[in-house]
């Protein structure tokens, strides 16, 4: 509803704008260029440059590129000291952490190699997610004092982030990987800071700065009409992703005008990534074609890291250097010369990943203007719709670095464009999939689900909306039986029915716990689901906007789901999550599996039991009543807002909710 209020507001706004012509930003974006604007002083605008004398080229699948080889042993090392602290204060009795650790310092693959994975879910996702980001961040004020787990986040070798949860992830890495607190600290008065995260102005407005929105809206939409025409006017093909990444960044990127000029290749270039100081982020999108439709089991999932793009799938089955994505390559080296550099930019990165959001920005498609300049915006959203059609309005068109590769699987290699689309699209809405590749050799993965599963259609019919229910895995779980597994393992996980029966959606709950179970090295899952405990934080997928109270209390209320109310629903919790940690580690070192870890054992794995009977309503009520938020001004958010919501389905038909 709130959807509503602001695109209501943003109309009244478009209609009182002049026709002013809007000013050009570049000098502007110019003056503030950082190490991380790769693509300055062309902003958004990719460039032709002679390739480099290493030829960029295609690579195979088969192993772990050389730079991620080459960073692991930085940064597994990096995670020792921060993994004995976390471990040093989870009192895990029976267990001389520091001695384990220092026994296997020299061999850092020994020990506990983390994963952490934030789920899809708009707004609601990357604020949930952040919640736990935010618990398992030893920056975070007290987060490592008795009952937290503050250091998680720094022992942790791997970050991936999907649609909403790829804001939160790309926020990070694109701000220097800032904390959470830092972000929800800044000064919002000052003149120069503090237009992150401030979701009060939906994305139709553009943010505020210093309390005074930074550009009006009019020169907002000019600026991402110029923008995404300079990349047009250089010869590349574009679509509706390229202006929902660019609108998206003026609230995730710390830059003039949302940092057009950042690409995402860049963040190998920083120090604190070189040195090892932050997980290595992840993003995930799938492949989809126009008028295809894609389930888990058969659908391409490509994914971006720092360096490079492409699939561990049997189909593709390759990786191009991310900085050079853009250019013409075919049969795995530039066709020429000439290579592209600034393609990647970060928000088209995020942008691909949640391009189901495309759906709200063509709502303004009808909204009447008399602005000139909105109208550019208007008519280029339209001339892109009538060239797609509306059922494509999801797809990002990248340039196909997979032409010619891979011939006889890759069904892209025809083609000189790549059609990518939103990461949950295929109904696993958990990036597990990068951390469950066997050449990464995960222990142990802390999923975070902020899925919008209970909708009106739910198999637990009438419950309360958008809380999880664990589809997501289980998708994650069928694929990884399925032909396109190609190697990956992903521990048994019930129906969906048996989530609710169970609460296994209610609850942090473990899968995969008895590594004997399985024949090839499978990650042990901490499966983290959305749940009440302080807020109801089970927003619509579609509100566009927050005031900071709700937004606050959202990530708080996910704070306590990662700490259990800071340990008090369970003062075991923390040594339970170190047993998680250590689980895999232990096995393969041959030592003995501590008392506690047993006991934690029996009460949070999934025992292997089921009750697949339809469920009843679920309606969670708060795990911790006396610390309850009240969030009056958010009131509204729990509705579905019909429009939005037709809007929405008219993608997401057949696909699992986001
Ligand atoms: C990645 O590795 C390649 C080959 O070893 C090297 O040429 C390139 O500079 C590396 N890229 C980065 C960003 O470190
Ligand atoms: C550690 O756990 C044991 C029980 O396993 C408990 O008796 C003890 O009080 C705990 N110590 C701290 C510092 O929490
Ligand atoms: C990682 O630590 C090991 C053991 O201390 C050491 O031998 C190795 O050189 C370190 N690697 C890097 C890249 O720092
Ligand atoms: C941290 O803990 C101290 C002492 O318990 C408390 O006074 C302070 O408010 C806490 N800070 C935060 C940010 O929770
Ligand atoms: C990131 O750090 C670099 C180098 O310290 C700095 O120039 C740049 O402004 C920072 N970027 C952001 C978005 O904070
Ligand atoms: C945003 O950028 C400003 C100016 O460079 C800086 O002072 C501020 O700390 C940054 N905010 C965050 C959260 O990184
Ligand atoms: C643009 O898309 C068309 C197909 O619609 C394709 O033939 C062409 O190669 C694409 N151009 C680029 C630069 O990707
Ligand atoms: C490339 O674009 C053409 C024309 O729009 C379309 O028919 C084709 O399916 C696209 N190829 C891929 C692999 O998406
Ligand atoms: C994937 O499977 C679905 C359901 O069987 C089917 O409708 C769709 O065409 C398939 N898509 C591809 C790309 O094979
Ligand atoms: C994965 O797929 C590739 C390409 O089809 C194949 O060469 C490789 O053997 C497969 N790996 C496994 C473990 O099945
Ligand atoms: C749009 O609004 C103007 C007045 O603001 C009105 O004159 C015009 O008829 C409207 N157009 C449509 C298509 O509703
Ligand atoms: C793959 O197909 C391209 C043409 O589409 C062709 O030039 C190339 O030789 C083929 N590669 C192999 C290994 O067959």
């Amino acid at each position: 509803m709130k959807f509503l209020a602001s695109l209501a507001a943003s109309t009244a706004l478009l209609s009182a704008a002049s026709a002013t012509p809007y000013p050009h930003r570049e000098e502007v974006a110019a003056l503030v260029r950082r190490a991380f604007a790769a693509n300055a002083p062309h902003g958004y605008t990719p460039q032709t440059v002679s390739c480099p004398s290493a030829t960029p080229t295609i690579r195979s699948a088969a192993r772990l590129s050389d730079n991620e080889t080459a960073w692991l042993e930085v940064r597994r090392n990096a995670t020792v000291q921060p993994m004995r602290d976390l471990l040093g204060r989870m009192n895990i009795t029976g267990l001389d952490t520091n001695q384990y650790i220092d026994n296997h310092q020299n061999n850092a693959s020994a020990l506990p190699n983390i994963g952490i994975a934030a789920s899809g879910g708009g707004y609601r996702a990357m604020l949930n997610g952040a919640g736990v980001i935010q618990a398992f961040d030893s920056r975070t004020p007290n987060s490592t004092a008795a009952g937290q787990l503050g250091g998680l986040l720094q022992a942790a070798t791997y970050l991936s982030g999907l649609s909403g949860g790829s804001w939160l992830v790309g926020s990070l890495v694109s701000n220097n990987f800032t904390s959470i607190s830092d972000i929800l600290s800044q000064d919002t008065s000052a003149d120069d800071s503090g237009s992150l995260w401030q979701l009060g102005n939906s994305i139709f407005e553009g943010p505020d700065t210093g309390g005074i929105q930074l550009v009006d809206s009019v020169g907002y939409y000019g600026d991402l009409v110029d923008q995404v025409h300079g990349k047009e006017d250089a010869g590349f093909n574009t679509t509706i992703t390229d202006y929902w990444g660019r609108a998206l960044s003026y609230q995730l990127i710390n830059a003039t005008d949302g940092g057009p000029a950042y690409t995402f290749s860049s963040i190998a270039q920083q120090d604190w990534f070189t040195s090892g100081s932050s997980p290595l982020p992840l993003i995930v999108s799938d492949g989809r074609s126009p008028g295809q439709t894609i389930i888990s089991d058969n659908s391409t999932i490509y994914v971006f890291s720092p360096w490079e793009l492409g699939s561990d799938d049997p189909t593709v089955y390759g990786f191009a250097p991310l900085q050079y994505v853009g250019t013409n390559f075919s049969s795995g080296s530039p066709s020429t010369d000439q290579c592209i550099v600034g393609f990647d930019s970060a928000s088209y990165v995020m942008g691909t990943s949640s391009s189901l959001f495309n759906a709200i920005l063509t709502t303004l498609q009808g909204v009447n203007t008399t602005s000139a300049l909105a109208s550019a915006f208007q008519d280029a959203l339209e001339s892109i719709l009538s060239d797609i059609g509306q059922d494509n309005e999801d797809i990002a068109d990248w340039v196909n670095p997979f032409r010619g590769y891979n011939n006889a699987t890759n069904v892209n290699a025809p083609y000189n464009n790549l059609t990518l689309v939103d990461g949950g699209e295929d109904g696993q809405n958990i990036p597990l999939y990068p951390l469950i590749q066997p050449n990464r050799n995960v222990d142990v993965i802390f999923a975070i689900d902020s899925s919008a599963d209970t909708t009106e259609t739910s198999p637990a019919n009438g419950s309360a909306l958008n809380w999880p229910d664990g589809v997501s895995i289980v998708r994650t779980y069928e694929r990884s039986l399925s032909d396109m597994a190609n190697g990956t393992s992903f521990p048994a996980v019930p129906d969906i029915n048996s989530f609710f029966n169970l609460g296994l959606n209610n609850r942090p709950t473990f899968f995969g716990c008895n590594a004997s179970n399985t024949t090839s090295p499978t990650p042990l899952v901490v499966y983290l689901p959305n749940a009440p405990y302080v807020y109801y934080g089970n927003t619509s997928t579609y509100q566009m906007s927050y005031n900071d109270t709700e937004r606050n209390a959202i990530i708080l209320n996910a704070y306590n789901g990662a700490t259990q109310g800071n340990a008090s629903l369970d003062a075991n919790w923390p040594a339970c999550v170190g047993c998680a940690i250590l689980s895999r580690s232990l096995d393969r070192t041959g030592t003995d599996v501590p008392d506690i870890c047993n006991q934690c054992f029996s009460r949070y794995c999934w025992d292997g039991t089921t009750n697949s009977t339809a469920p009843g309503p679920y309606v969670p009520e708060f795990k911790i009543s006396d610390a309850m938020v009240k969030v009056t001004s958010g009131a509204s958010a729990r509705f579905s807002g019909s429009v939005v919501m037709a809007v929405a389905t008219a993608v997401v038909v057949g696909f699992a909710m986001l």
